[in-house]
């Protein structure tokens, strides 16, 4: 080959090598195509739900709600009936695990991005499920905003659970089973709208029966977290009163007080 022809031919490769990398260079930086978003998913207050609508709870009720449950980084809360995610999120916000059980698929995806945009989604996730199928009993904090039949229907699932477990509710009772603690909230306090009223209950420890004691014979009767009964001793037989939160119980008889604990079945006074 002659020295001609190897520099045109050396040329040509230099060249065609430049058109590759031009090219791929090209590709690398060739714009994104838009992603197609469909557009955003916009609850509207008193939307219908499988069970009850959606109507979301004003957020200083929710905070007063979290306040009453004494919320730490060391529960694990969950919404029944979640919405648009807002206990669940604020929860997460405190430090806690967080769930919300929703039967909206849409408002369980909205939950999802707004928990990712107030960056708790490692905390605070979501399901779509129906809350009267879902076991809930590993919360130690249950929070709820439905309706008072749906909080009756809940109810003997609610006191199945462990004693001590905080219960809240945004405006609806729970029938004859009343609160260890209710909050209403002024327009001054951030509440403007109907429902600015939190209830709140402890899972009572089961603790009705008849227990041999120091003192003689206690005979425990339990309407939820009201006690009443007797105490026999040996001399007479005194009525007594009193109540119990989670596992403490404390009563009075014969104008003495009582305080114990409840472990497991075992009655320990102190
Ligand atoms: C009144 S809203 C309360 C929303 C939220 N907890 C709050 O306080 O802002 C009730 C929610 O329960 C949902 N819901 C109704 N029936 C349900 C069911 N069977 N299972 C799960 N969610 C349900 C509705 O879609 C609605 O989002």
């Amino acid at each position: 080959m002659s020295a001609a022809s190897l520099i045109r031919r050396t040329g040509l490769l230099a060249l065609c090598l430049l058109l590759a990398a031009f090219s791929t260079l090209a590709v690398a930086q060739a714009p994104k195509a838009p992603a197609v978003s469909s557009p955003a998913y916009e609850p509207t207050s008193g939307q219908a739900g499988k069970d009850v609508v959606w109507v979301p709870t004003p957020q200083a009720v929710v905070d007063k709600m979290l306040d009453m449950a004494k919320v730490t980084p060391r529960d694990f809360v969950i919404d029944l009936g979640s919405g648009d995610g807002r206990t669940v999120i604020t929860a997460a916000k405190r430090g806690a695990r967080a769930l919300g059980i929703e039967y909206n698929p849409d408002m369980v995806e909205l939950s999802r991005r707004n928990a990712e945009k107030e960056g708790v989604a490692g905390r605070a996730s979501f399901i779509k499920a129906d809350l009267f199928e879902t076991d809930f009993s590993r919360a130690s904090v249950i929070t709820m905003f439905l309706l008072p039949d749906l909080n009756l229907k809940l109810r003997p699932k609610i006191l199945a659970l462990k004693p001590g477990t905080r219960i809240v509710s945004n405006s609806f009772n729970m029938g004859d089973w009343e609160p260890d603690q209710t909050a209403n909230l002024s327009a001054d306090a951030g509440c403007t709208s109907s429902y600015c009223t939190a209830l709140f209950w402890i899972v009572p420890a089961r603790v009705a029966g008849t227990y041999k004691i120091p003192q003689g014979e206690l005979t425990l009767k339990q309407q939820y977290q009201f006690l009443s009964g007797t105490l026999r001793t040996d001399s007479k037989t005194l009525a007594l009163v009193g109540e119990v939160h989670g596992t403490d119980f404390a009563f009075k008889a014969g104008g003495r007080d009582y305080r114990g604990k409840m472990n497991g079945k075992r009655l320990e006074l102190r």
